[in-house]
């Protein structure tokens, strides 16, 4: 059973195969920074016609890169949401055509859920139950997971996702996208030497609010003097600032279910300050920590094919209709 993965959803055109027994087969990538960051992030229409230049030439290549043909394809697993719609359905109409010529399976997967099964692509994966924290561009969400397809949401953010605040506080530091990485490498060069808060963690509850940093660091930024040390010191600040209060979160999450163990997922885990953040946190909890290797933090096509696998043994999320949407809650898988 091959499974081929198809990721459209944002600004990354992924593909892969992976079969049960044998793992994952390949996996490839083609980035759409260089052509979004003329313009300070991703604009939607580029990021659909992207899509259609790349995808189908990717699928050959990891085909023929695996040495396998069409015809050895068993079912095709493509992201259906959440995301870009135009972006999506690139994906998606691309996904059910292929599956329809070769007579095999589609399989629609939640973007997210991609996410939170990525850890299992590696050779240490988390066994059932843990608590998965997953941090990306659009999502911060904090969720009981007792098996596939059996999720409690505990908590989440009521603004903005770790991600975004990244984002939005690189452009406010004159960073170029993407945000994240550009604002963790300059915070290597400074101290968090100023007190940034933890939001909402003075009170009970799992939810985030992350808007509060990133005027925070706006107010820091306009009363400073804007020398590079400063803003790498706002930088610092801020990282550690985000990477406090998931930490805080996920203790809380881990006491109050009584569970031991932690996956991190999403594109902000690839951020090394809380990685280690985290990992500190879990050692005093004696608690397990699990990441999926850092290319399997951000958007790729292996963590659907993974996923798109586990729907098919399930039997859901099948049929020929083109599913393709932009909003779509985890509660409802
Ligand atoms: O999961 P992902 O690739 O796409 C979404 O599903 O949103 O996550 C992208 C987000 C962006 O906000 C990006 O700035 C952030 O992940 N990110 C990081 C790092 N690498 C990616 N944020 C902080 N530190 C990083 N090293
Ligand atoms: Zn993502």
């Amino acid at each position: 059973m091959y499974v081929l993965g198809i990721e459209t959803s944002c600004d990354e055109t992924g593909v892969a195969i992976y079969h049960p027994q044998k793992g994952l087969i390949n996996h490839v990538l083609h980035s759409q920074i260089i052509m979004h960051s003329e313009y300070g992030g991703v604009v939607p229409e580029l990021a659909s016609r992207d899509h259609i230049r790349k995808l189908v030439p990717l699928i050959n290549q990891t085909l023929s890169e695996s040495n396998l043909q069409k015809t050895d394809i068993n079912a095709i697993a493509y992201t259906a949401g959440p995301g870009l719609i135009g972006a999506l359905l690139v994906g998606a109409a691309t996904a059910q055509s292929l599956a329809w010529t070769w007579q095999i399976p589609a399989i629609a997967v939640h973007h997210m859920e991609g996410h939170l099964l990525a850890p299992m692509l590696e050779e240490n994966a988390p066994e059932f139950p843990f608590i998965a924290l997953l941090i990306s561009g659009g999502h911060t969400l904090l969720v009981k997971v007792e098996a596939i397809g059996k999720y409690e949401l505990l908590g989440q953010s009521l603004d903005d996702a770790a991600g975004e605040a990244f984002d939005k506080t690189a452009k406010m530091l004159e960073l170029d996208y993407p945000g994240g990485p550009k604002l963790s490498a300059l915070a290597i060069q400074g101290q968090a030497s100023i007190k940034f808060p933890r939001p909402m963690t003075d009170r009970p509850g799992l939810d985030f609010s992350f808007s509060g940093l990133k005027t925070f660091a706006l107010n820091t930024i306009n009363a400073s003097n804007k020398t590079f040390q400063e803003k790498a010191d706002i930088a610092a600040s801020f990282q550690e600032a985000v990477a406090d209060t998931l930490a805080i979160k996920c203790k809380r999450a881990l006491q109050q279910t009584g569970l031991k163990r932690l996956v991190v997922a999403g594109g902000v885990s690839a951020n090394q300050q809380i990685r280690s953040c985290l990992s500190e946190m879990v050692i005093k909890e004696q608690a397990d920590i699990y990441f999926p290797r850092p290319e399997f933090c951000t958007d790729n096509g292996a963590m659907i094919a993974y996923a798109g696998y586990q729907r098919l043994v399930s039997g859901v999320n099948l049929g020929l209709e083109i599913y393709a949407r932009p909003r779509w809650p985890m509660s409802e898988l």
